[in-house]
């Protein structure tokens, strides 16, 4: 088990990104100091499969001073950070992930987590739940939380073919979490896994961003930000009609991969950025994505077709087509802000982790009393989270009179 290794000085690292994350995930804190004392999870185990990350080793190690046993592993084979992960290990009961494992190793992780009998999930991308799934039983659990977008949509296809077998809270639907998390998270930490890995000058490139929901609004925001060209490759008329009144370029991917220099995939869908489009790709284009799974661009064509592949720089791999063209694929065509970054900004995450907290607490509270079905956030605890986050940096809300409440309620 790589984090029984006792490697102080990595544990020294990762427990200061800890301390550095723990300072300034205030709402979490104030969320932890309230239930202090009463220790709601005494007693329950849970099982956790996020992207092992300080802000998310900050909640595992909550969770446990709140009285649960916490096991954890990484929801994405390469987004464990091992300083954190060496560090972690003395503040829960067990951390099974190192970055770079094998789909083989991914797995026998996740299913030492379903080996140590959770009563509550805490899943990101829904692997956990479906190995659960699979199995057909679901016995002894509570319920799960889900973290984001792809988790939600396989929930509520396991919920439609009768295969969720407890209750599920969608974590990733709050208003807390989706409007900050995926636009202003990913727009920000995106930019910061592509400007890590390539050190390259974002100003006046040509940025195509694939997928107009939240997340990809978010990166097309920051990247026009950072002064680069972007645009926007849609299938919704909807959203293509919204990029387009936004200033975007809305063009297919067939036109945008003749031109572009980096390529943003956020789609939740497969094969995004395929054959036909690598081969009218410049020399020189950057593929990113930012989706969940490692599926939306065609990675696997890329290996078994280039001419060569190396990697270049860490978390760079150069692949060099037989049209003599060379293509750059950031860190591994898996999440690039989780790959080659530190995942969302602090802040971002103190929101969305304790969306989790407090989810996991209403799956505690209600058990029983709960259908085998997708449940949002109750909107006390959505509402809850965003108040006491305003109230804690200073922002005001305006207050309204009760005249104008009657009027605004008025026919
Ligand atoms: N850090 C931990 N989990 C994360 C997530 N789902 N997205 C971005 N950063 C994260």
């Amino acid at each position: 088990m790589q984090h029984m290794v006792k490697d102080l000085k990595l544990k020294e690292i990762g427990r200061k990104k800890m301390n550095w994350a723990m300072d300034r995930m205030k709402v979490l804190g104030s969320i932890y100091r309230d239930l202090e004392k009463e220790k709601p999870f005494d007693g329950v185990n849970i099982s956790m499969s996020l992207h092992l990350e300080a802000k998310t080793a900050v909640l595992a190690m909550y969770l446990q001073k709140l009285g649960a046993a916490v096991s954890i592993t990484s929801s994405n084979p390469i987004t464990c950070q091992d300083d954190v992960a060496a560090a972690l290990t003395d503040d829960v009961s067990h951390v099974y992930a190192w970055r770079g494992e094998t789909e083989s190793e991914y797995n026998a992780n996740h299913m030492k987590l379903l080996e140590n009998g959770p009563n509550i999930l805490v899943d990101d991308g829904a692997d956990l739940t479906a190995m659960v799934a699979s199995s057909g039983n679901g016995s002894g659990i509570y319920g799960v939380c889900e973290e984001t977008t792809t988790g939600v949509r396989r929930l509520k296809a396991l919920q439609d073919s009768a295969n969720l077998k407890f209750p599920a809270i969608a974590v990733n639907d709050a208003r807390g979490k989706y409007l900050y998390d995926n636009r202003f998270g990913s727009g920000q930490s995106v930019v910061d896994g592509i400007v890590r890995s390539t050190n390259i000058m974002l100003g006046g490139k040509s940025a195509v961003v694939a997928g107009f929901g939240w997340v990809g609004r978010g990166v097309a925001e920051r990247l026009r930000g950072m002064g680069a060209v972007v645009t926007v490759v849609e299938s919704d008329p909807f959203r293509a009609l919204e990029a387009y009144f936004d200033g975007f370029t809305v063009t297919s991917m067939d036109r945008a991969s003749q031109y572009g220099d980096v390529f943003i995939t956020c789609t939740g869908d497969k094969r995004v950025i395929s054959e036909r489009h690598f081969s009218i790709m410049k020399d020189g284009a950057f593929l990113a994505n930012a989706g969940h799974f490692d599926v939306e661009v065609d990675v696997a064509w890329l290996k078994a077709n280039a001419v060569s592949s190396n990697d270049v720089r860490p978390n760079v791999t150069e692949f060099m087509l037989k049209n003599g063209k060379r293509l750059y694929l950031l860190a591994e065509g898996r999440l690039v802000n989780l790959g080659a970054a530190d995942g969302h900004p602090i802040e971002i995450m103190d929101l969305s982790f304790s969306l989790q907290l407090l989810s996991a607490l209403y799956l505690l509270k209600n058990h029983g009393m709960l259908e085998n079905r997708v449940y949002p956030v109750p909107s006390e605890v959505d509402e809850g989270v965003v108040k006491k986050f305003l109230e804690i940096n200073g922002v005001e809300l305006e207050k309204l009179s009760s005249e104008q409440l009657k009027y605004i309620k008025s026919w």
